[in-house]
């Protein structure tokens, strides 16, 4: 049921081997899945030549460049999906951004710019995508979008801050896109996931006592792997899932249920 042979789709949020979307663009890759990446730019091309090494690894058909935070770029990543594929069944959205200095001070101090920052590019950029990619959903008669949240946007976790409500409003964006686009078979859905050590968590302060209160109040007594995480994505981005859409799942060894 797992089985993605003959589906494909684009994957945004690979940065380096650690990201969550690495994981989920192999697991998708070895259940048969064709795949697109994109990567934002960065002054030393670091994310780009890490895209590209597991593009040959997961043979990835389109790689191409995409800062969420620009409309042209985002009409420019749906454009190139278009020219290549013209039809697509799944987007992963495995991406957020909060200014470093947002995530150090008292959260009422948050900026103007950083709380509209962190909502645009953690948020709002589900929107754009979601309306490039629908039609190419329809074309095929269906298809899934999964993104990925924390339990901070219920929770007040520790050092969180403004990717709380930033997280809070993906999570209600997803719901309200289901909506939009039940009607077309196309599912709406978002991970959350528990805490796992990457490059974007390593600019949440005190981090590693996270990791640690996570794995010490989980049901299961560990934190989540990146791995298990892709797992999920993998079911969502399948057939096995077909009844399911509007949902946040927890991957999280069972830390959301806890009482302490
Ligand atoms: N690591 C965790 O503990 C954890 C837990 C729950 C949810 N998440 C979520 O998982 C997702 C992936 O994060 P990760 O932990 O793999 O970290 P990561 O740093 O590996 O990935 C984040 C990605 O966001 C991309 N990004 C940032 N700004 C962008 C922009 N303007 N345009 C395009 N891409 C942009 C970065 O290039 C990077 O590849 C995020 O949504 C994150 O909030 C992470």
């Amino acid at each position: 049921m797992n089985d993605l042979s003959g589906k494909r789709g684009v994957i945004l949020g690979v940065g380096n081997q650690r990201s969550i979307a690495w994981s989920v663009a192999e697991h998708l890759h070895n259940q048969g899945a064709e795949l697109a990446l994109t990567f934002l730019s960065d002054p030393k091309g670091r994310f780009e030549a890490n895209v590209n090494k597991l593009g040959e690894k997961v043979n990835a058909t389109l790689i191409k460049e995409c800062d969420v935070a620009d409309d042209n770029s985002i009409q420019s990543l749906i454009g190139a999906l278009n020219n290549h594929w013209g039809e697509i069944d799944f987007l992963i959205h495995s991406l957020a951004f909060a200014d470093q200095k947002d995530l150090q001070i008292e959260f009422s101090s948050t900026s103007r710019n950083g709380f509209a920052k962190a909502h645009e590019i953690s948020a709002f950029s589900l929107l754009p995508l979601a309306e490039g990619v629908i039609p190419m959903m329809r074309k095929r008669g269906g298809g899934s979008i999964i993104s990925m949240s924390f339990i901070g946007s219920m929770l007040a976790v520790p050092h969180y801050h403004v990717m709380g409500p930033a997280k809070a409003s993906l999570e209600a964006s997803s719901r309200y896109l289901a909506k939009e686009v039940g009607p077309d078979n196309i599912r709406v859905n978002v991970i959350s996931p528990g805490a796992i050590r990457t490059l974007s968590s390593a600019g949440i302060k005190d981090f590693p006592e996270l990791m640690r209160v996570a794995g010490e109040h989980s049901a299961m007594k560990r934190t989540v792997t990146q791995s298990e995480v892709a797992q999920t994505a993998v079911f969502l981005a399948s057939e096995a899932s077909s009844g399911i859409t509007g949902q946040v799942i927890y991957v999280d060894c069972g830390y959301s249920i806890m009482a302490n």
